[in-house]
């Protein structure tokens, strides 16, 4: 363990459990409860994370009697205890007191009280009452032995972010002076003269409310880094408050690193404030092959923790309650989604949550304990993921092995997602998931890794989206690639700089010198129409995107064969230093990438694994073990080669030179 807070105090296994909320039950019922989670080899449980209004009953009148009771139980049953502090939710008479601190949108209506988060996050008021709650729960339970880790907030950045009332306008050119000290830095740094926006008093600048015509998107860009600083500031007076009075117990607040539904927060900036990374995962239940969002979430969250060791603090054992179709998982799913989160870095499986509220917006949510109790295929797969969880300790500590990055950064997202770009139909996460399905099917395990990041030990490094690049990620990649290293860089890249300007000539300019090649102009295509690349003896189709490329030192490997850039090329390569740049100038599906990963690959020296499709193998590492987690997605049983022999920990079976994963399963391989 590489810092004394890297996990939660007293648990000797893998973490396993969920949310419990037990305050929506008698509490006959909790005794029930401990029992079974006794059975299902349960491990740690998060409480109190929505129950403000039920420990501070009005201000300053607490009730704590409940939450002693609830944490002596786990104790004596040897459950550890992730507790929460309830600052999502502050109560009623909060509001009453408070109305100014419910948040204000950009058309200028205050949310009501009622649902969750209703939070300006520049409120004095509401930073004062929730640090006045963390300080009374910090007091009271450091030395309580049931406790693990403290679980700050929960999902910091939903269901709103920003606020936009003139409490947090003043907040914000508080943030931009510190930022840009003079108005004329300002003035520069947003393109004022565009539109008649300059500014001359510090007054007239204001949050980017609704406008009748397209915002300024420099104005826009910083209201989201301020957003974030300011919802992060929240974050680490509550953190600094609980290391202050809680020493020796690790801090958390679940983020949701890859969830479309969060891409309000930098967790590059937020990994390294927490103690414990962890993260909530939910899969888009309607998908297909929506394990490979959810190899892409945890391979982002392991990136988010710095490579460390990672928590899954949340998914659901079977359908959510939130999605437009909730589909139920199959069975096995459940056992292979949460294999999947381990096998990628996550030192457990914890879901939301323990019991099914029989009450509330989230009645239809699955849960570990269903509506349907003990006799249903949910706890019986419960119980047994339990089991194998156990079986599967000592993976504890060890990382994982990827074979190559891929560059994400949420700035360049806020940016590329503003109004009027060339195509709305370009779209920076679309590009990502497509990207790294690609790679995924190549069975390339990937780390994710931030543009200004060190990529030097990586042979291949993907870019699918990034639209904004600083001069200090422009230099690294040339760097990368002089170095020896293999890029692979999609088109709309590298065209702004960090506040949303083009730098001068061609574009892309951050990306001219390392690609080789500039580009004249953007050829968008109608909606539906497709181009077809020629090259290496195969023809690959584009949409939404061409454009017209300028080879300055590029070779072509693919050309348009047809479209408005016929005849110019569309997939280049550029030899530089003792590394290579590929461009790839259209939209392709993730299996014409994958045609171009082909090529990239031998370029960069990887030899592809050969595996049946959709099973997945990742490699996970130790001070004295390796241990290969297969885990087989099809629907037919597969056979994986291994490096060496060993022990399968699920079955106990010794192993030695193949592996049969039967269909559905999951196998884990320790080798000496
Ligand atoms: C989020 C929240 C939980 C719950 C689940 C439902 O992850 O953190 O409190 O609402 O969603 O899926």
């Amino acid at each position: 363990m590489d810092h004394p807070l890297s996990w939660p105090l007293g648990l000797d296994s893998l973490a396993y459990g969920g949310d419990y909320n037990p305050e929506q039950w008698p509490e006959e019922v909790w005794r029930e409860d401990v029992r079974l989670m006794r059975q299902a080899g349960v491990t740690m449980v998060s409480v109190g994370i929505f129950s403000w209004a039920l420990l501070e009953i009005e201000r300053g009148m607490y009730n704590f009697g409940w939450l002693d009771r609830l944490l002596d139980l786990l104790d004596e049953n040897g459950i550890r205890a992730d507790l929460g502090t309830p600052t999502v939710v502050p109560p009623a008479w909060f509001y009453r007191e408070h109305p100014e601190a419910l948040p204000v949108n950009r058309e200028g209506i205050r949310y009501e009280f009622g649902g969750r988060g209703a939070i300006c996050h520049s409120s004095p008021a509401y930073q004062d009452a929730a640090l006045s709650i963390t300080e009374k729960l910090a007091r009271r339970y450091a030395t309580h032995p049931a406790l693990a880790l403290w679980h700050v907030h929960n999902e910091y950045g939903v269901p709103v972010s920003a606020c936009y009332c003139e409490t947090s306008a003043a907040h914000f050119r508080r943030w931009l002076t510190d930022r840009y000290r003079t108005l004329p830095e300002l003035n520069s740094a947003w393109g004022t003269a565009f539109w008649g926006q300059r500014y001359v008093q510090w007054q007239d600048v204001r949050p980017p409310r609704l406008t009748p015509t397209a915002g300024n998107p420099a104005q826009q860009l910083d209201w989201a880094r301020f957003t974030n600083d300011a919802i992060l500031d929240n974050f680490k007076r509550e953190r600094d408050m609980l290391h202050r009075l809680s020493p020796g117990i690790p801090v958390t607040t679940n983020f949701m690193t890859a969830l479309s539904q969060c891409e309000s927060l930098d967790y590059w900036a937020w990994g390294r404030e927490v103690d414990i990374v962890s993260n909530d995962h939910y899969l888009v239940a309607e998908a297909e092959r929506n394990h490979v969002n959810l190899a892409m979430s945890a391979d982002l969250t392991r990136a988010v923790a710095g490579g460390r060791p990672w928590l899954l603090l949340e998914h659901s054992t079977s359908a959510v309650n939130w999605q437009h179709r909730n589909i139920a998982k199959r069975p096995g799913e459940l056992a292979r989604n949460s294999m999947a989160h381990v096998a990628r870095g996550s030192e457990g499986a914890m879901f939301f949550q323990w019991r099914a509220s029989r009450f509330g917006a989230e009645k239809f949510h699955s849960a570990m304990l269903p509506h349907a109790g003990t006799e249903s295929r949910i706890w019986r797969e419960v119980v047994s993921l339990g089991a194998d969880l156990g079986s599967l300790g000592s993976v504890r500590g060890s990382r994982v092995k990827a074979d190559a990055a891929i560059l994400w950064d949420w700035q360049s997202w806020w940016a590329q997602k503003l109004e009027w770009r060339p195509s709305t139909d370009l779209d920076p996460r679309e590009r990502a998931d497509t990207w790294y399905a690609a790679a995924y099917d190549h069975h390339l395990t990937v780390d994710f890794a931030h543009p200004e990041a060190d990529l030097g030990e990586y042979p291949l490094v993907l870019v699918p989206a990034l639209y904004l690049m600083t001069e200090a990620s422009s230099r690294n990649l040339a760097r990368y690639v002089r170095n020896g290293g293999t890029l692979v860089v999609s088109c709309f890249s590298g065209i702004v700089d960090s506040h949303d300007t083009v730098p001068p000539g061609p574009h892309p300019g951050a990306l001219r010198d390392v690609l080789g090649l500039t580009v004249e102009e953007f050829a968008p295509l109608r909606a539906g129409e497709q181009v077809l690349l020629a090259g290496e003896g195969q023809q690959l189709t584009g949409d939404v995107w061409s454009e017209f490329v300028v080879p300055r030192g590029a070779d072509t490997v693919w050309s348009y064969v047809d479209g408005p850039a016929a005849g110019h090329p569309a997939i280049t390569r550029h030899p530089l230093g003792y590394g290579s740049a590929w461009y790839v100038s259209s939209r392709l599906s993730a299996r014409d990438v994958g045609a171009v990963l082909t090529r990239a690959c031998s370029d960069a020296g990887l030899i592809e694994r050969r595996l049946p499709h959709d099973v997945e193998v990742v490699e996970r590492v130790g001070a004295t073990n390796h241990y290969l987690f297969a885990i087989n997605h099809s629907s037919t049983d597969a056979v994986v080669p291994l490096p060496s022999p060993g022990t399968e920990l699920l079955t106990g079976a010794p192993v030695t030179d193949e592996l049969t994963v039967p269909a559905g399963a999951t196998r884990v391989v320790r080798h000496a």
